[in-house]
């Protein structure tokens, strides 16, 4: 733990010192305007800070990592502030500086030839998407924030979303990072290399530490040709079982160009019409969904036709109910729209309790059936609805107060609710956190679902790394 903190450090020493380091522009000292860097998306944490600092490069950020290192004042990371585990919130005890990567976002480099680009942290995903496309590739990471979310933010939760069946989560597109450690130091690691085995992976030791190990930069990202032809189909399905049995067929005849395999049951689709009312689904209303991209670099793959053979085969074997298939790109995007104001439209119905788990891909049928069965059973009166990634076995099992009921004393059940779950989910040898992330919302069930050699050997890697304790405190290891 910080022994000194910035509650400690008269608040006037503090901020002439890190004006001194990143001028006017670079800091916020108003409690008006830190306001919104102190409370997280999901609006659970309500923190405090005495100054948000926005270095404008990665030797200011140095600078300033140097200064709080030496007075021992702990510093918290944020990117976009759109995650879900308040891993970018500071505590309430208002004595951590957030230190925010936005004014760091510039591209330093695209490569067509390599498939590569070199972007800074605050580089907000959907412009780093949007650059990558100009060129004529694709950044296959792809999630309903990707247009606040920013590349620091989703490398330091190894976020996932809807095309991780295909190209793996961002973990599986980071080359190369650079990095400013615990005592200011920086590493450079940014190179754009396929293959280096030049002792440990140093770069993974950051994706996904929530930035409790050192503050992510800038990185060098993996990018694929971009798809000239794509394919989409919504379905509605008689269960969640018929959901995995479409992703075999799929796999079957198109595994190479299955892009997204996400399923829901009626709930989400349900809450998004309340909530979006020009939501038009294109089937009728069913119980289960599944919502299938294939793609192909080459225009003339034929995939629109493939995919419909496949939808009929399965018609008649009644795996699938009724499939409409996207016509038009305005199309793909509206149903894409769909999919993505599920979180939103979660948001503005009520109180939530997420649990953002995975299994093997073969249990998630299975798994969906026990949780429910569990949850129902102990907590009659509350609603579920689960979906999610079915393609990656990653499915989010949500909870919502009965309709009326209120959110306060539903809330008061958290703990409760997500160990019924992760009882389930330790049945399947499952995770607790998918691709969410930890936080501090997740970090007590790291003790209590992870612990073990496992656990230690992550204490002894923080200590290596961070032995003051200065980085992110109270995110990921409890
Ligand atoms: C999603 O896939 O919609 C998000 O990851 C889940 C969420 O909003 O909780
Ligand atoms: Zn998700």
């Amino acid at each position: 733990m910080p022994e000194r903190t910035a509650a400690s450090v008269a608040n006037s020493e503090l901020h002439s010192a890190l004006t001194s380091l990143v001028g006017d522009k670079g800091c916020l000292f108003d409690p008006e305007d830190t306001a919104a860097y102190c409370e997280d998306w999901r609006q659970i944490y309500h923190g405090q800070t005495p100054a948000v600092v926005r270095p404008a490069s990665t030797a200011e950020v140095a600078s300033v990592v140097r200064f709080c290192a030496e007075r021992r004042i702990a510093i918290v990371p944020q990117g976009g502030n759109t995650g879900m585990m308040g891993g970018a919130t500071p505590s309430a005890a208002g004595s951590e500086v957030v230190l925010s990567l936005s004014r760091m976002n510039k591209i330093r480099e695209f490569d067509v030839v390599d498939l590569t680009m070199t972007v800074e942290a605050g580089v907000a995903l959907k412009t780093a998407q949007d650059a990558a496309t100009a060129e004529n590739c694709m950044l296959p990471l792809s999630m309903g924030s990707e247009g606040t979310a920013q590349i620091g933010g989703v490398i330091s939760t190894n976020a996932g979303g809807n095309n991780t069946v295909r190209y793996g989560n961002a973990r599986e597109l980071v080359l190369g990072l650079e990095v400013v450690l615990p005592d200011g130091c920086i590493w450079n690691g940014l190179r754009r290399l396929r293959k280096d085995n030049t002792g440990y992976c140093l770069r993974q030791l950051f994706v996904g530490a929530e930035g409790t190990l050192g503050i992510v930069t800038a990185a060098a990202l993996k990018l694929v040709p971009r798809p000239h032809d794509i394919a989409l189909a919504f379905c509605s399905l008689p269960s969640a079982q018929a959901a995995l049995d479409l992703l075999v067929l799929c796999r079957r005849s198109h595994a190479a160009s299955i892009q997204a395999f996400e399923y829901s049951d009626s709930g989400l689709p349900d809450l998004v019409c309340k909530h979006f009312p020009d939501t038009r689904l294109p089937v009728g209303h069913a119980d289960h969904y599944a919502l299938v991209e294939l793609a192909d670099a080459a225009s003339d793959s034929g995939l629109r036709e493939r995919l419909e053979d496949l939808l009929s085969q399965a018609m008649d074997c009644g795996i699938v109910l009724d499939a409409a298939l996207a016509g038009s790109t305005a199309e793909r995007a509206a149903l894409w729209q769909m999919r993505e104001n599920f979180s939103e439209a979660q948001k503005r119905e009520s109180a939530i309790i997420k649990n953002d788990v995975s299994v093997p891909v073969s249990k998630t049928p299975e798994f969906i059936a026990q949780a429910t069965e569990a949850c129902a059973r102990k907590f009659p009166d509350i609603r579920i609805m689960a979906y999610g990634h079915l393609g990656d076995g990653n499915i989010h099992f949500h909870l919502f107060p009965a309709v009326g009921a209120g959110n306060e004393e539903f809330m008061k059940l958290d703990h409760a609710i997500m160990d019924t779950v992760n009882e389930v989910v330790r049945r399947f040898d499952g995770s607790f956190s998918a691709e969410h992330g930890v936080g501090q919302l997740k970090a007590y069930m790291m003790e209590k679902w992870r612990g073990g050699v496992e656990l230690d050997t992550m204490r002894q890697i923080k200590l290596a790394l961070d032995p003051l304790g200065i980085m992110n405190p109270g995110k990921v290891l409890p």
